[in-house]
C-alpha cells in the first residue's frame, strides 16, 4: 500500500455541522450523524488518514462523515472493531439524511434504516444499498487509504482518459442489444455500454441525478432504474420516468474494426 501520498486534512467539525450542512431536520434526538471530517484527495485519486489524530474514528466502534473535496456523495467512515474498517456513501437511500454508526452498523436518524458495513439495508424503510468504497488499513503506519478510483479485476482501466473494449473481449459488444458494465481502474465508478438496435453505442454513468443513488440495469424492461425512489432512464441516459429530471452523465463513444473505446475524461 502506498505511504508516502497524503490526502490534505482540513479540520474536524461536529455532528451538529454535519447535519446542518445537508439541510436534514427531525432527525431522532437519540442517534447522532457522525461527525464531519474535511479532505482532499491526492493525486492518485486517495484520501489517507493518520487514524489516531482522529479520536472519533480511531475508538472501535467509532466513525466519521468525510466531505472530500471534488466528491459529490460524502461518505461514512466507520470502525467497527480492531483494525477492520469499512467505507459506504452517507446518504441515506431512503431520504437522504446523514447517518449514523450504532453497534456495527449505519443507522439513520431520520426514520432508522440499518445498513450493513457493506451497504446491504438490514432494516427498512430504506431499500436500496449504500455505495461502498475501497479502503485498506496500514497498520504499522496507522494510516487508512481511501480509494475513488479502484478498478475491477479484469475489467479494462482508463488510459489517457479513455477505456477500451475489445472485441476479443467483450464480443456482446458485436451484437445489437449487446452490453457491458463494469468499474474501470482510473474513474472508480459503475459505467454501462450498450450496443444499440441501430448498431450506433452508447456508455453512460451509473449515478441516478435524482439524489445520487447507483441506477441498475433491467433486462426485461431494457432500462436503468433507481431503486430508490424509482427513477427510470433509457440506455441513452435519458429520464423516463422522474422524480429524476436531468439524463445520467454520457460518455463519448467510439468503435472501429478491434473494439469500443469509451472517452472518460
Ligand atoms: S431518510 Fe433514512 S430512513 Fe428515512
Ligand atoms: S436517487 Fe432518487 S430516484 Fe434515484
Amino acid at each position: 500500500m502506498s505511504t508516502n501520498r497524503r490526502g490534505f486534512l482540513k479540520g474536524l467539525v461536529g455532528a451538529g455541522a454535519g447535519a446542518a450542512a445537508t439541510g436534514v431536520a427531525g432527525c431522532a434526538p437519540d442517534i447522532s450523524p457522525a461527525p464531519v471530517l474535511d479532505a482532499t484527495k491526492d493525486s492518485s485519486g486517495r484520501v489517507v488518514l493518520k487514524v489516531s489524530r482522529y479520536p472519533d474514528l480511531a475508538r472501535p466502534g467509532g466513525a466519521v462523515t468525510l466531505r472530500v473535496e471534488g466528491e459529490e456523495q460524502n461518505l461514512l467512515v466507520m470502525h467497527p472493531q480492531g483494525t477492520q474498517y469499512a467505507v459506504v456513501s452517507n446518504t441515506c437511500t431512503h431520504s437522504g439524511c446523514p447517518l449514523g454508526f450504532e453497534d456495527g452498523e449505519a443507522i439513520c436518524p431520520c426514520h432508522l434504516s440499518r445498513f450493513a458495513l457493506d451497504g446491504r439495508v438490514t432494516h427498512p424503510p430504506a431499500r436500496a444499498p449504500l455505495s461502498t468504497y475501497t479502503s485498506s488499513y496500514d497498520s504499522e503506519a496507522d494510516e487508512l487509504t481511501i480509494d475513488f478510483v479502484a478498478g475491477e479485476v479484469g475489467f479494462p482501466a482508463v488510459v489517457g482518459g479513455k477505456v477500451f473494449f475489445p472485441f476479443t473481449d467483450f464480443p456482446q459488444l458485436r451484437t445489437a442489444g449487446g452490453r457491458v458494465q463494469g468499474t474501470p481502474q482510473g474513474y472508480g465508478k459503475l459505467i454501462f455500454v450498450f450496443a444499440l438496435e441501430d448498431g450506433s453505442y452508447s456508455a453512460v454513468d451509473s449515478i441516478c441525478t435524482h439524489a445520487k443513488c447507483p441506477v441498475r440495469y433491467r433486462e426485461a424492461e431494457t432500462d436503468l432504474y433507481c431503486d430508490c425512489h424509482f427513477s427510470r432512464f433509457t440506455r441513452t441516459g435519458e429520464v423516463t420516468q422522474g422524480p429524476a429530471t436531468r439524463p445520467l452523465t454520457k460518455f463519448t463513444v467510439t468503435s472501429d474494426a478491434t473494439g469500443v473505446t469509451v472517452t472518460i475524461v
